[in-house]
């Protein structure tokens, strides 16, 4: 490769803003583990943010025929009104909410929502609140608005879930929203309706604008149904911006089609901003999307059904591990155990002391990829995806039992 270096006379500046933050570390532990795999390492990876079921073929077909038919072109910036149309027949459909298209804006994967979110409502001075552990993207793209993320830690006990109390407790006369993502990633911790009743009488009291990150509102264990702030009346409703998609529900992770529900005037400010960085979604996606959310729904209980047997699986064996006790998580695909009765423990290797390293560690000693917990704000824990088939979750906890009984 060409260092383009060679032909400057000084280091390349780059932006101030860059300093604030890091490449994504979910990304990176997944990237470490596909190049070693590549290498010839039987890696076994807990680190996935996706499904590994394949996008149902219904819904590849549409793309196909959308390419066959020369759809191809630019569609209005923020999303077609067919796929605007599909959006809101799901959210009646599904939960009740009714929303007109000019109430959707549609962007490249519920990531860029929330950048364009972040980028339209924030910047210097304002605070968003966001109840840790949290994902990992959240505090990056409040800093990159220019704004400063008050990260409120959420205790175990509580199921890792916002009380009330600490609500009322963060806010300031700085605090622009709060962030609130249910199923959670990485706990997956769920807000029931009292719950979020409890929560949304701060919410009025403080006038707060709430993102509800849904993202994973179709996966839910034992017969758990789904709730959302915008849910529980008009006045919850005209102050809740929902953020969905299709990448978890519908294992369309690499489509990107990501999309936001919420007050016209803030849908017109995400569109002017995605009207000078990306434009429009990609067209052929979209034509996928409408189809996974008008066509027939019955992938999502199948795939869930599997994630519930994982999620089974994997509990009982980590709560046999000594020093480990997680409780079955609520919803999402991953569990979150506290690992911290091994810093420092592990035969020879005094060393391992944090999530970075204890994730270190087992890559290369189990050949197993979690992702360390510091990642999320909670550094004595460790995320394992359970979006791996059963025989090698089975495997990888092998491995993992091996490595940690070297006490
Ligand atoms: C909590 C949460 N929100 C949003 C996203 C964004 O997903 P996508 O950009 O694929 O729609 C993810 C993906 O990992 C996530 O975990």
């Amino acid at each position: 490769m060409l260092d383009v270096r060679l032909f400057l006379n000084m280091p390349i500046p780059l932006s101030q803003r860059l300093s604030l933050i890091k490449p994504s570390l979910t990304m990176a532990v997944e990237a470490r583990a596909k190049a070693l795999k590549k290498a010839g390492i039987d890696i076994i990876g807990f680190g996935a943010g996706e499904p590994d079921f394949d996008t149902p073929d219904f819904i590849k077909e549409a793309a196909v025929r959308a390419i066959r038919d020369g759809f191809t072109r630019y569609t209005p910036v923020g999303g077609m009104d067919e796929l605007k149309e599909a959006v809101c027949f799901r959210f009646k459909t599904d939960l009740g909410l009714e929303y007109q298209p000019q109430e959707v804006v549609v962007g490249c994967g519920g990531k860029h929502v929330l950048y364009n979110i972040a980028q339209a409502l924030w910047g210097p001075g304002d605070e968003v609140l966001v109840p840790a552990p949290c994902w990992v993207s959240y505090p990056p793209l409040i800093l990159l608005a220019g704004a400063t993320p008050i990260l409120l830690p959420t205790r175990e006990e509580n199921g890792f879930k916002l009380t009330p109390e600490e609500l009322a407790a963060a806010v300031t006369e700085r605090t622009r929203a709060l962030i609130l993502n249910s199923p959670s990633n990485p706990t997956g911790a769920v807000y029931d309706r009292e719950e979020l009743e409890a929560l949304g009488r701060v919410i009025l009291e403080k006038d707060l604008l709430v993102v509800s990150d849904d993202i994973y509102d179709k996966i839910l264990f034992d017969g758990r149904s789904f709730v959302n702030l915008a849910q529980l009346g008009p006045e919850y409703r005209a102050r809740t911006l929902v953020v969905n998609g299709v990448s978890k529900s519908y294992a369309m992770t690499g489509w990107r089609i990501g999309f936001l529900a919420g007050p016209p005037e803030i849908i017109d400010a995400v569109n002017t901003i995605q009207s000078h960085s990306t434009s429009n979604p990609n067209s052929i996606a979209q034509k996928a999307a409408v189809a996974a959310l008008t066509g027939p729904q019955d992938f999502v209980p199948q795939m869930v059904a599997e994630l519930n047997r994982r999620r089974n699986y994997i509990v009982d064996r980590l709560n046999a591990l000594p020093g480990i006790r997680v409780r079955p998580p609520a919803g999402a695909f991953y569990i979150f155990p506290d690992f911290s009765a091994y810093f420092g423990r592990i035969f020879r290797e005094p060393d391992v002391k944090d999530s970075l390293k204890l994730a270190d560690y087992l890559l290369e000693k189990a050949q197993i990829a979690v992702v360390p917990g510091a990642a999320f704000g909670a550094d004595s824990c460790l995320r394992f995806s359970y979006t791996v088939p059963l025989d090698l979750i089975e495997k990888g906890l092998k491995r993992l039992e091996k490595a940690l009984s070297r006490l």
